[in-house]
């Protein structure tokens, strides 16, 4: 048999196999699709957000250089890599930490009115649902606290040490805000 039939016949195997009924896979080699999330307890459903909305690009060191392929416990623990840009330099915070210091309502609270500096889209958290924000708290509140304080951010004009992400850009139009918690240490924390 030549190797390009025998790699066709292998590709055919590959489409049948995902063609067969999902209670015929094993249930860990599938993601969750949409529809599977939206089913889920808030966790599942908060794992599946954290991991399609990049919450991890940031916060989790090492992430996007791994593909993704980074064990759950290591997530959101925050990321020594700064940010700097006209706003100073920030550090995304260390997540796991973080929503220990909330509770449920707080979160909520604090989440829908999010306001941080740069590169952090606080904008897609305040657009999110309170569903979606729920799962969110809940998935990593179901991780536990881990790691360590993100650094704290520098002012303007302060070269950081490295690593950082040099950000060359047109003044920011306005000041941004501080984040507003309850009970809220500096962000970055
Ligand atoms: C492009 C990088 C980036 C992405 C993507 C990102 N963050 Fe952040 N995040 C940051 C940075 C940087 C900060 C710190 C901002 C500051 O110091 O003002 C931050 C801060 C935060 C804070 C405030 C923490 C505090 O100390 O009060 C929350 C909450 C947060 N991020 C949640 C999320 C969630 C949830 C997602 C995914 C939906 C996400 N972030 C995606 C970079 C990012």
């Amino acid at each position: 048999m030549s190797r390009h039939s025998a790699f066709s016949l292998a590709a055919l195997a590959l489409l049948l196999s995902a063609c067969r009924p999902a209670a015929d896979r094993p249930a860990a080699a599938a993601l969750p699709t949409s529809a599977d999330a939206h089913a889920a307890a808030p966790e599942a459903r908060g794992e599946y957000l954290v991991r399609i909305a990049g919450c991890n690009d940031c916060h989790t060191p090492g992430y996007a250089e791994a593909q993704g392929r980074i064990d759950q416990a290591d997530w959101l623990v925050g990321s020594p890599v700064g940010f700097n840009g006209p706003w100073g330099t920030t550090y995304a915070s260390n997540l796991r930490l973080r929503m220990q210091q909330m509770d449920e309502a707080q979160w909520l609270e604090y989440s829908a009115n999010l306001r941080t500096r740069p590169m952090m889209p606080d904008f897609g958290v305040r657009a999110m649902s309170e569903e979606d924000r729920r799962a969110i708290y809940r998935f990593v509140r179901s991780l536990g606290p881990a790691g360590q304080p993100a650094p704290e951010a520098l002012p303007p004009g302060r070269t950081p040490p490295a690593p950082y992400f040099g950000l060359v850009l047109p003044a920011a139009p306005a000041a941004p805000q501080a984040p507003t918690a309850p009970s809220a240490p500096a962000p970055g924390g």
